[in-house]
């Protein structure tokens, strides 16, 4: 008896061991660079594009074979991926992740899992994803893949909480084909375009208030993608504390730490982490939709991001045409700018060390802090310090500022500045 219960306690140990994911030290590379890089492009493109009403368009009414007819039309004559990745890259972003298959279940590269594809379906046939890989290593920005774990048009894919009008047969589901499906669209993807620096997974929510808990047996399609790109990263967009296997962890419209939009009640883990945020309001191009953020609130986003540890994944959705949105364009341009100047203060900086407060965060690098005054009407901050300074001046300026330091305490007077700086920055070096 003792020893049966030794035996099976060995076993259970070494189930347990087995089960804890250790990143690898290509992994654990990525995770760094990932974590300096700080900013990205969302690209959310596919056939939905056309219809100018958001990724989900599928969702509310379609039947998704009188959708797929849209495939028949799709021809972004004015697409040019290396004009794309310029744009971006000069927006200071140093990496694009791209939906390769959305909700809508149309891929944008010439897989051979399915015809329902961008080189196969549409009068264009020309492997977008390819030629964005090959810009993309040509400019030095690194490529991230969205992948959906949902599928609107597959009857294979099992019925989930959304999705339910497109004439999809909810009896036909068949999991161990669809899961094998995405598994070897996924080795298409790890094989054919290149290094690609992070799978990103989308749709676990579909399946979160099923009666019998639903397996998307993730752990082994973690294990594949690493196995076929050791220095892959996974990141799953499931508003879940992280799964084994997971490498980022992402959070959709807030910063880690709120929860403004209601995706966030997960708590923060000590992994890279990557918070998505739309330009307007939607993901996929919207022809209504015209309400951008502007350049300075775009830039005290970013600014925030960082000092909450996390990179900021700022979504563009392009037109049917294949350009991107001119307003979308001059907000890159903009950013672009303002990092050309200020990118020492976001890149490669750590979060915030001082208390939360309203008039903007912190990052740090070493024994710099950069302190963001990102309100424009405040004119002095008192922060805690309590380290010996040894400089402090404006960041832009180079000129000293006048401070008062106590054992713990710094104030500092800010000078007046106009309505749409974005960010008034305080470099303070420690001695
Ligand atoms: C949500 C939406 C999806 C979008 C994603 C981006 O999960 O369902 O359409 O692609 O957010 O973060």
């Amino acid at each position: 008896m003792k020893n049966k219960l030794t035996l099976s306690l060995a076993a259970l140990a070494l189930a347990t061991t087995s089960l804890a994911y250790t990143p690898s030290a290509e992994v654990r590379q990525s995770q760094e660079e990932f974590a300096a890089d700080r900013f990205g492009i969302f690209l959310h493109w596919g056939i939905y594009s056309m219809f100018g009403q958001g990724e989900w368009y599928l969702n509310y009414g379609p039947k998704a074979d009188e959708y797929a007819k849209a495939a028949k039309g799709f021809y972004p004559a004015d697409f040019d991926a290396d004009a794309w990745v310029k744009a971006i890259k000069g927006a200071g972003a140093r990496y694009i992740c791209f939906t390769t298959r959305h909700h809508d279940g149309f891929s944008m590269w010439h897989t051979a899992q399915s015809d329902y594809n961008i080189v196969d379906a549409t009068p264009f046939k020309r492997d977008v994803l390819k030629e964005l890989s090959d810009a993309c290593q040509a400019n030095d920005v690194k490529l991230h893949l969205y992948y959906s774990h949902i599928d609107w048009t597959r009857p294979d894919y099992p019925w989930g909480r959304t999705g339910h009008t497109t004439g999809r047969d909810s009896t036909a589901a068949d999991w161990p084909a669809y899961y094998d499906f995405m598994n070897r669209q996924l080795t298409e993807l790890l094989t054919d375009y290149g290094p690609v620096r992070a799978i990103w997974f989308d749709g676990w929510w579909d399946h979160d208030s099923d009666t019998i808990p639903f397996d998307w047996q993730l752990a082994p399609q973690y294990e594949m993608i690493h196995r076929l790109q050791p220095a892959c990263l996974v990141g799953n967009n499931h508003h879940q504390n992280p799964y084994e296997g997971e490498d980022i962890q992402i959070f959709e419209r807030d910063v880690p730490g709120e929860n403004t939009a209601g995706y966030s009640e997960q708590d923060i883990s000590r992994l890279p982490l990557e918070t998505c945020q739309t330009m307007n309001g939607m993901w996929g191009y919207k022809v209504v939709d015209t309400n951008y953020k502007d350049t300075v609130t775009l830039i005290r986003y970013l600014v925030k991001t960082a000092g909450q540890g996390a990179n900021l994944l700022l979504n563009i959705g392009p037109q049917p045409n294949g350009e991107l949105p001119a307003a979308a364009l001059d907000h890159l341009a903009g950013m672009g700018r303002w990092l050309e100047a200020n990118g020492e203060t976001i890149y490669g900086t750590t979060s915030s060390r001082l208390p939360k407060a309203e008039w903007g965060t912190s990052t740090h690098r070493g024994d710099t802090t950069y302190i963001h005054v990102t309100d424009p009407g405040v004119s002095s901050i008192t922060v805690p310090w309590n380290k010996k300074i040894k400089k402090l001046s404006a960041y832009a300026e180079k000129s000293r500022l006048q401070y008062k330091h106590s054992k713990d305490s710094l104030s500092i007077a800010i000078p007046i500045r106009a309505d749409d700086t974005p960010d008034y920055i305080i470099e303070v070096v420690n001695r």
